[in-house]
């Protein structure tokens, strides 16, 4: 029912009004609508352009991963944008597009949470990634993409199998499909509000509605940093958007700006502690 390709007019009737989005660009299936969008930029495309496609055949995943695209399921967009900005402060870019995916799949009525630093979760699965690629120029980021893939209506047997039990999607949770339009919609005006936010305040200024949604907090974790694996405890997320995380090891708390959660106790494995059945 929601399968058709998302079209400029569809996401207009939806946006609100007065939105940076200038300009919407919507693709059959594309390589990488970050790959088109990078181009489009690097040829000056203006800030809140919004490039989108039905599918994608070169998906890329943050750490060189690929990302499933498959065609009419799913949302696959990239934006434009231009921060005014040192690169370092950019980074926090891809955090306040995780507040976003937050605020939108909330809107669309499926509570979120995040994991560090902006994977979407729905309990303990993920259902949307960022990957915010920078070209960067004298005195700052040039341009910037900022890339999302949500899995809006993903059917439990469509997940590949590598990543089965660990990925989900709006359908799965809530039990009924979505139109994409509107999911994208919902995005684009939440980002817009957040990147504002952003721009004025730097991240301390969305820290609060982060930390409302952070699912590792007191979590055990294995963190991947530096190249090298550590278990610890992660404390939550500082007003500079970095991991607090404490090592087993030292067991002093260390701020990460960047690495990767591999692993991190689940709610379940926290209750079967909680009730003996765990060591
Ligand atoms: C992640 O690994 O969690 C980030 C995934 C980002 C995927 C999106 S889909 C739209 C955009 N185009 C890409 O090639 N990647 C991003």
């Amino acid at each position: 029912m929601f399968s058709g390709r998302i079209t400029p007019e569809q996401l207009r009737g939806r946006l609100a009004p007065g939105g940076p989005w200038v300009d919407l660009v919507c693709l059959g299936t594309t390589d990488s609508t970050n790959g088109v969008a990078m181009e489009m930029a690097e040829a000056g495309a203006p800030h809140g352009t919004v490039v989108v496609a039905d599918g994608q055949t070169g998906g890329r995943g943050r750490h060189g991963r690929r990302w499933v695209s498959p065609p009419g399921r799913n949302v696959y967009a990239s934006l434009i944008v231009r921060p005014e900005m040192p690169v370092s402060e950019a980074s926090g870019l891809s955090l306040a597009a995780g507040v976003a995916l937050a605020d939108a799949a909330e809107r669309a009525g499926v509570p979120a949470l995040l994991k560090w630093p902006n994977d979407l979760y729905l309990g303990d699965r993920k259902a949307a990634g960022i990957l915010v690629e920078t070209a960067v120029g004298q005195g700052g980021a040039r341009h910037a993409v900022v890339g999302v893939g949500i899995n809006v209506n993903l059917a439990g047997d469509e997940i590949p199998a590598e990543i089965r039990g660990k990925a989900t999607s709006l359908r799965i949770r809530a039990g009924r499909e979505f139109s994409r339009a509107e999911v994208l919609a919902l995005f684009l005006d939440a980002f817009a509000r957040r990147y504002a936010e952003f721009a004025a305040g730097g991240f301390k200024a969305i820290h609060p509605a982060w930390e409302r949604r952070d699912m590792l907090r007191g979590r055990r974790v294995l963190v991947l940093r530096a190249g090298e694996e550590a278990r610890g405890v992660a404390l939550g997320v500082a007003g500079d958007g970095a991991l607090r995380f404490r090592p087993d090891a030292s067991g002093a708390e260390e701020r990460l700006f960047s690495g990767e959660i591999l692993e991190f106790e689940t709610i379940l494995s926290r209750e079967a502690k909680d009730t003996g059945c765990f060591s």
